[in-house]
């Protein structure tokens, strides 16, 4: 079993590091092999709508930018099963997710591919400031991208400042229990 943590704030000790280290250890106590990706040190750069908007993606499922799209492609379709901790900015996702996701899933839409995300279960983390506003449609935007890719949910998840100490344990309890659902469902 293998989970595949994705970290997108520039923030190495804030609180969307925080929530993906803890699924993380969650996720190993209940025996995973686990790696962690920090997005904002890989290059992502934004989608060029090439062609017209029906570029390279949309024939070969392959984007014609080389940078490390395909490495976490690659890493994410070895995975059982992804996390992605994002802070909230302006009510959506980071911006290092948008330029990634945009573009994989034109690549995974495009029809058979290898390496492929499709199927792998996905728990969202949304870190937001203040009393959480911007959270929900956060989550409604990661949502739409994890339908695009074909990449079944889990859970989604809130965490704000104030509902740091809870939330962090529950981070915890929810990378053990993705582990454990992911384990039965294939076991059917
Ligand atoms: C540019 C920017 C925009 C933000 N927009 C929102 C927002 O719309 N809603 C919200 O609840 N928090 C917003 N925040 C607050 C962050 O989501 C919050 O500080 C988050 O926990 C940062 O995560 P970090 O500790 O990992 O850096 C924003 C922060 C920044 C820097």
């Amino acid at each position: 079993m293998r989970i595949l943590v994705l970290q997108a704030s520039p923030n190495e000790d804030g609180l969307t590091a925080t929530m993906a280290k803890e699924a993380m250890e969650g996720a190993q106590a209940a025996g995973a092999e686990t790696e962690l990706v920090h997005l904002k040190k890989m290059k992502l750069e934004a989608c060029l709508a090439c062609d017209d908007g029906w570029g390279k993606c949309r024939r070969e499922s392959l984007c014609i930018i080389e940078d490390d799209l395909e490495a976490v492609r690659l890493k994410m379709s070895d995975a059982d099963g992804l996390v992605l901790s994002t802070p909230v900015y302006f009510g959506e996702v980071a911006e290092v997710v948008k330029n990634f996701f945009d573009r994989l899933r034109r690549c995974e839409r495009a029809g058979p591919a290898d390496p492929r995300v499709e199927g792998k279960w996905a728990l969202g983390i949304a870190a937001a400031g203040g009393g959480g506003g911007g959270g929900p449609s956060c989550l409604g935007v990661m949502e739409r991208y994890w339908a695009h890719m074909g990449l079944p949910v889990f859970d989604q998840m809130i965490v704000t400042r104030r509902s740091r100490d809870y939330m962090v344990r529950a981070a915890r309890q929810a990378g053990e229990a993705f582990v454990k659902y992911i384990e039965e469902q294939t076991k059917g």
